[in-house]
């Protein structure tokens, strides 16, 4: 039977899916005739017009242009529409005793340097405030993973990332990979995470601002933490004090991964690496969870992600 030529809307949802059904990979097969079906009916449920229609083109065109080796305007629009932290929690459904995930973001960069426990990833800010991060890396028992590397990220205390800031020329800040030590043990110094708003001069930005919503994300630190037979976690840690927990631009923050950051006045205990103060400390564990059985793919993934916003 040739298909009717004076077709409906429906008509056409039908004969895409159609056209569809015979791919031959089962997990693309399910993805496109989910994409074309949900696309349809969201089409369909709006009455899109032509005008709205050629102006969506007009905002992916320019989300294109905006990325080069240094912005990831597609991963802002993923965060800021909640994708990515619906995807987050598919991928880390069940609850297992290992550190809950979050949003990986745009602003991981491929080189960060290896430091030794202690080692200061904030040398260039003269104006935030010493902060220490310790804690251990220990598997789902409780028992301490020697040698876990922790890739670690943070915006500078004007609140932008060292590849935002025009200042640095490229220069890798606020960055560093650690080791645990025997006990498990790591120890970071950098400085006070602050608040900040997520890139606003790109279609993303203008979103925000035609629905009402704010750009800014809660003060956080960022972590990559992985180790030899264990799958690894991409998470921050954040600032139980901080006004945007709440309303965070991305939908990142997690209970489990609030932290208490204490503001110390004078030099306590071991003269912590002879910080003058003030300085501020908080403390982290991380808990890993055994690797999946099809070894884990995240990273790789992760690595190719952050390879597009790699400036070499
Ligand atoms: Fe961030």
């Amino acid at each position: 039977m040739p298909m009717p030529r004076n077709k409906t809307e429906d008509d056409i949802t039908t004969e895409a899916l159609q056209r569809f059904a015979g791919t031959q990979d089962p997990r693309l097969r399910e993805i496109m005739l989910g994409l074309v079906k949900h696309l349809h009916a969201f089409v369909k449920e709006v009455e899109l017009t032509e005008a709205e229609w050629f102006q969506a083109i007009e905002i992916l065109t320019e989300a294109g242009r905006m990325c080069s080796d240094k912005r990831q305007e597609f991963i802002l629009f993923s965060d800021t529409l909640g994708v990515s932290m619906v995807v987050d929690l598919i991928s880390h459904r069940k609850p297992d005793g290992a550190t809950e995930s979050t949003v990986f973001g745009p602003f991981h960069r491929l080189g960060a340097p290896e430091l030794p426990a202690g080692g200061n990833i904030a040398h260039l800010d003269k104006k935030g405030t010493p902060t220490l991060v310790s804690g251990q890396v220990l598997d789902l028992g409780g028992k301490p993973i020697a040698g876990a590397l922790l890739d670690v990220w943070q915006a500078q205390s004007s609140g932008l990332y060292d590849s935002q800031d025009q200042d640095l020329g490229g220069e890798l800040h606020m960055r560093g990979k650690f080791r645990t030590d025997a006990e498990g043990r790591y120890l970071i110094r950098t400085v006070l995470p602050v608040n900040y708003p997520i890139p606003s001069d790109g279609p993303v930005g203008a979103m925000l601002r035609a629905t009402g919503r704010h750009p800014w994300r809660p003060a956080h630190i960022h972590f990559v933490v992985s180790a030899d037979g264990y799958d690894p976690v991409t998470t921050h840690i954040f600032d139980r004090t901080d006004e945007y927990l709440g309303s965070d631009a991305v939908f990142a923050v997690k209970d489990s991964l609030i932290c208490d950051f204490v503001r110390h006045e004078k030099a306590e205990g071991d003269a912590r690496l002879g910080i003058a103060p003030p300085y501020y400390t908080t403390q982290f564990d991380f808990h890993l969870k055994p690797a999946a059985e099809q070894g884990a793919t995240i990273l790789d993934a992760q690595q190719r992600l952050a390879a597009l916003g790699a400036a070499e």
